[in-house]
């Protein structure tokens, strides 16, 4: 509980400092309790018995005796096997809570306003997105609204791959394959079948390297096909992005092919730092402390021996385009923990090559696997890769059917409506509800349980709430100036639950881990849950009860919504 902490930690100061004892000696041992029965917050005083030469429990005597009163209005203390324990009142929960219900921001404040660039998506033009694109997106998007949330100016950039030699093979197979009418292409197969063109076809592999040259040379009609192509893969991605309601747009398209003009450049500057050397005939760096298996340094390819760029210089190239022209404080890389040796090198080498300072802040936040529940890859039943399209979809509908078995009496378009919140939330929350660095297995019925950790389940406490003040003649407007009268354990637990809201944001931000969040926000439905089975609401011979009670309920509502919007989640109010 970190308000409770904050309000802790100025009066136990003083009190220490009458013991002789300074910050560095105590502050850090000053933490969460792990048996709630006995606080919130305790120090443990065992490592002071060395300094004050006396037993742990006669210090926590001491150092409650020197305690100022007021703290008592805030907490009970009390000493257990050498722990000094504070325990948060019911009638200071209430003034918290009760304040947090008048403020628009749920208690969360704006940090100091910093530039962050989140690089998130970025599929691969003329191929499908896969579900590793998905992963990025929906970790992304959610990054980029709680930052936002927290008052920095976030630039969502979409690295879409776009440029580079391959694209002299697509483009020749995109002749091939009459391209006056497009939407014949299917995005899953094109790649491979130009790679085979490519690697078996003498005459088209020679093509396809002239066509190289005449992409990077702008000729006007390759730059058309070019254009068609990158066009054409956009529609898939966008129909992807409208299904998932992200926050992606056209807007947010910065691939690879804008940063082709500024890829000599890196090399000028690389070379003025004295960091590139020639290796069989390509221009690479050695980065400080990188080896190969065979023990020898590993480099970094900048350019390759027939003068093409490398994924890697492309990126240092926009390192230098978000430090110089968007002027970011930071850059996050929500990229699939395989490509973690290729940041940490790029990183390095721009901080070396001084494209970076020291205080702008790279960071990989890499992520694991999907995997199906056969602990595979994600395949569809026939065997052949299912399309993002069609899983979305498939979510979609399973959810509707849901639906139907609970709710039967909705309109057939609220149906529609609240299938797609419910289908589209149980894909995102599965993904988001898992630590972002471990594998996380594709699970339909999990997902979509309404029960456990998933997205239904916060979405119908959110849900159940606005079916509450439904029934009830309070509006839900009028609770926000109500008294939240804090009795019980269990609108304690609730309160406290609702309190945690801004810590568990600052977490998230800190870890870059929206699981954070999401499992914040199941703890305080599994709060609200217990609240609400164990105190009746909308009774009739107490109003202030009453009244408290329905603005805790409708609290607990809006951080519910105000969280999962943060993770980009929709929160229906009937299901
Ligand atoms: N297009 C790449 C891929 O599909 C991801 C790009 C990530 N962003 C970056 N700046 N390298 O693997």
């Amino acid at each position: 509980m970190r308000e409770l902490h904050n309000e802790i930690v100025p009066k136990l100061s003083t009190a220490m400092v009458e013991l002789g004892l300074n910050e560095n000696q105590w502050l850090n041992s000053l933490g969460s309790s792990t048996d709630k029965t006995h606080g919130d917050i305790t120090l443990p005083c065992h490592t002071l018995s060395k300094i004050l030469r006396k037993s742990p429990n006669d210090i926590a005597i001491a150092i409650a005796n020197n305690l100022d009163s007021e703290l008592s209005e805030i907490a009970e203390i009390n000493i257990v096997n050498g722990f000094l324990n504070f325990k948060a009142k019911n009638s200071w929960i209430s003034k918290k809570i009760s304040s947090m219900n008048s403020d628009p921001r749920l208690g969360v404040e704006l940090e100091n306003r910093k530039t962050i660039v989140i690089d998130y998506s970025s599929p691969n033009i003329a191929k499908r997105m896969h579900v590793g694109h998905l992963r990025s997106t929906v970790i992304g998007d959610a990054l980029s609204r709680i930052f936002s949330f927290k008052g920095h100016n976030v630039v969502g950039e979409n690295h879409i791959g776009d440029w580079g030699t391959p694209f002299g093979m697509l483009i020749e197979h995109f002749i091939e394959c009459d391209n006056n009418n497009v939407g014949e292409i299917d995005l899953s197969t094109f790649y491979k079948e130009a790679r085979y063109k490519f690697e078996n076809i003498d005459d088209f592999a020679l093509r396809s390297r002239q066509r190289v040259v005449k992409l990077q040379s702008r000729d006007a009609e390759t730059i058309d096909l070019w254009q068609k192509l990158v066009d054409f893969s956009l529609v898939n991605f966008n129909s992807v992005y409208q299904l998932l309601g992200v926050l992606l747009n056209d807007d947010n398209l910065a691939g690879e092919s804008i940063y082709e003009d500024l890829l000599p450049e890196v090399v000028k500057r690389l070379e003025s730092q004295d960091l590139i050397v020639e290796s069989e005939g390509a221009l690479v760096v050695f980065p400080d402390g990188w080896y190969n298996r065979e023990n020898e340094p590993l480099p970094l390819i900048i350019r390759k021996g027939d003068g093409g760029y490398n994924y890697a210089t492309t990126d240092l190239a926009c390192i230098i385009n978000r430090v110089e022209s968007i002027e970011c404080n930071e850059m996050l890389y929500v990229v699939g923990a395989e490509q973690s040796q290729h940041f940490s090198m790029v990183f390095q080498v721009a901080k070396d090559a001084k494209f970076m300072d020291e205080k702008t802040k790279a960071v990989h936040v890499s992520f694991g696997l999907v995997m199906g529940s056969d602990g595979k890859k994600l395949a569809s039943r026939e065997g052949k890769a299912i399309t993002l399209e069609e899983l979305l979809e498939e979510s979609v509908n399973r959810a509707e059917k849901l639906i139907l078995e609970k709710n039967s009496s909705m309109s057939d378009s609220d149906r529609k409506k609240v299938s797609k919140m419910i289908g589209i939330g149980a894909i995102k929350y599965a993904d988001l509800s898992i630590d972002r660095n471990k594998n996380y297995v594709f699970d339909w019925d999990k997902m979509l349980s309404f029960d456990g950790n998933t997205a239904p389940y916060l979405q119908y406490a959110h849900a159940r709430i606005c079916s509450i003040f439904r029934k009830s003649s309070i509006s839900r407007e009028s609770t926000f100036n109500s008294e939240i009268l804090v009795v019980n354990d269990f609108e304690k637990s609730l309160s406290k639950s609702i309190i945690g809201f801004s810590e568990s944001i600052d977490e998230t931000i800190n870890s870059y881990s929206p699981h954070r969040l999401a499992v914040y926000l199941h703890h305080l439905a599994q709060d609200f849950a217990s609240f609400y089975e164990n105190c009746p609401v909308l009774i009739s011979n107490d109003e202030a009860k009453m009244n408290s009670r329905l603005a805790l309920c409708n609290l607990t509502a809006r951080t519910l919504k105000t969280g999962l919007g943060l993770l980009g989640i929709e929160t229906p109010e009937n299901m």
